[in-house]
Parts: C-alpha cells; sequence; structure tokens
C-alpha cells in the first residue's frame, strides 16, 4: 500500500533524521530502493520527475509498477510515490494516477500566482489524503532539462506558502541539482534557520542531496530538514558499476549478455547508495 507522506516526515521531524526521497527511472531503480528500504526498516519515498514519469510509459504504469512490487515483495515500510517538481497539470494527472503525494513547483512563477496555484491543490490533496509538497526560491542546477540559478529563498514567502497548509516545503538554501560547482558555496544554513524560525512545525525539505558533504547534511536535519532528495548519486552508482562490468568484458563471457546479468552491477550499487544514504540521514529503523 501506498501512503502520503505526511506522517513518516512529521515523525522524521521529531525524531530529528530525514526521510530519503530516491528518484526512480525504471524497473531496476524501484525493486532496488524497495528492498533496501525494507532491509533496513526505513520509510521511503519514491520520486518520479515528469520526465521520468513519461520515460516509463505514464504515471498509472508507474502506479502499477510500484503497487505490484509492494505487493509482490512484501514490502511492508511506509513507501510514498510522489511526484517530484510537478507543473499544474502534472500534479492533477498524478492525482488521478494514484500517487500518494505530490509536489507542485510554483518556485518560477511570481509568488501571487504560487499562491494560488499551491492554494488549489491544498484542499483536493487534503480531502484523498496526499501530500503536497510546495517550493519557494528555486533550486539550482538542471534536471529534465530545466535549468536553475542557486538561490536562496524568502523567509516570509516561505511563512506565506507554508501557511496554506501544505504537508511540506523545499526552500532554496544554496542547494543544487546535480554536481555542485567547485566555487559552491555549501548551503545557507542562515537561510535555513531564518526560515525555521518563520514556518515552525512544518517539515522542510533539501533538493540536491547529491554531493553534499555529510556534516552538512547533519546540521542541515538538526534545522528542521526532514525529507532529503537525491537522484544525481544513484545515476552515477549504477553507470560506474554497469561500464565497469562491460569494460571488464563481463557481458562477452557466457551468457553475461542477459540484462539480466547486465544490469545486476548496476542495480546492486543503487542499493548500496540507498543504503550509505538512508545510515547518514538517520532512518535507519524508523519505520
Ligand atoms: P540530485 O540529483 O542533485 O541528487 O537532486 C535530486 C533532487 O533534488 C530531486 O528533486
Amino acid at each position: 500500500m501506498l501512503v502520503s507522506a505526511k506522517e513518516m516526515l512529521n515523525k522524521a521531524r521529531d525524531g530529528k533524521y530525514a526521510v530519503g526521497q530516491f528518484n526512480i527511472n525504471n524497473l531496476e531503480w524501484t525493486k532496488a530502493i524497495l528492498l533496501t528500504a525494507q532491509e533496513l526498516n526505513s520509510p521511503v519515498i519514491l520520486g518520479v520527475s515528469e520526465g521520468a514519469g513519461k520515460y516509463m510509459c505514464g504515471y498509472t504504469t508507474v502506479v502499477g509498477m510500484v503497487k505490484g512490487m509492494i505487493n509482490e515483495l512484501g514490502i511492508t515500510v511506509p513507501v510514498a510515490l510522489h511526484l517530484d517538481h510537478g507543473t499544474f497539470e502534472g500534479a492533477k494527472a498524478c492525482i488521478n494516477a494514484g500517487f500518494s503525494s505530490i509536489m507542485f513547483d510554483g518556485s518560477h512563477y511570481p509568488i501571487e500566482e504560487n499562491i494560488a496555484k499551491t492554494t488549489a491543490l491544498v484542499n483536493t490533496c487534503d480531502v484523498l489524503g496526499i501530500s503536497l509538497e510546495a517550493e519557494v526560491g528555486a533550486i539550482g542546477g538542471e534536471e529534465d532539462g530545466v535549468i536553475g540559478k542557486g538561490e536562496c529563498a524568502n523567509p516570509d514567502e516561505c511563512k506565506a506558502v507554508a501557511d496554506l497548509g501544505v504537508t511540506m516545503l523545499a526552500a532554496g538554501i544554496g542547494n543544487i541539482h546535480g554536481k555542485y560547482p567547485e566555487n559552491w558555496e555549501g548551503l545557507s544554513f542562515e537561510t535555513l534557520a531564518a526560515i525555521k524560525e518563520k514556518v515552525g512545525d512544518m517539515p522542510l525539505v533539501l533538493h540536491g542531496g547529491t554531493g553534499i558533504p555529510d556534516e552538512m547534511i547533519k546540521k542541515a536535519i538538526s534545522l528542521g530538514v526532514a525529507k532529503i532528495n537525491v537522484n544525481t548519486e544513484c545515476q552515477w552508482a549504477f553507470q560506474k558499476a554497469v561500464r565497469k562490468y562491460i569494460e571488464e568484458g563481463k557481458d562477452l563471457q557466457g551468457k553475461g549478455f542477459d540484462p539480466r546479468k547486465l544490469l545486476a552491477p548496476g542495480f546492486e550499487a543503487i542499493k548500496a547508495t540507498v543504503k550509505e544514504k538512508m545510515e547518514l540521514f538517520g532512518s535507519v529503523g524508523k519505520a
């Protein structure tokens, strides 16, 4: 069964740890993340960007795959299926398809429009028991071809959006999707503390989890971050492991060409990355 992210994030906020959102791309990704969460007895959020949703043949296919896996693999830890950086239309489509959690990213709109569109989703999500993530202050880097510059959110705007009744709030604090540049100045804990002061109990979301030093992750959690998104790091782990398999000529030996063998090192590498993150975030044993 899929669950809303609300309860797991409120628990994480109170317990001073964070739940990982790991983005999925295909069957191997999904299976690796679900099995790792179960092995570690950790709650988990599966993130689906609109591009990945399209790649996986649409949201209903994703819902079917994830629900099927939860059933067939005997997954009992809380799992939320979450739209990542959704448009307004994408959010509506995922609600209809059976997602249990939605992010509406209105950060590129003027704040009034972000508020109006987020408001329109608050009641629907509330009635259906779906968690809703809103965003203030664009997160830098490139995701699905959308390029944004790292930005720090305005704490008053964060409060205005948090007060709409969303479940969790993503706010830019100098974080970036993908690889951090050499000259990155790190997370702005000053901004994070100012936002936390304004929004009170609202669980905060840290995007761009790839490449943030462990100490900064821990500090962010201590300041109110309860959800951390990781995508690129699993992609790198998968790519390196599959590259190694091919470079070692293993695909040319025996039945090494079998996709179940060819992709197995990538699958194991995702599992190892997810495990490392769950241990760092403190969600192990918290299901
Ligand atoms: P990374 O790809 O940098 O890990 O960011 C993931 C993310 O924030 C998804 O919303």
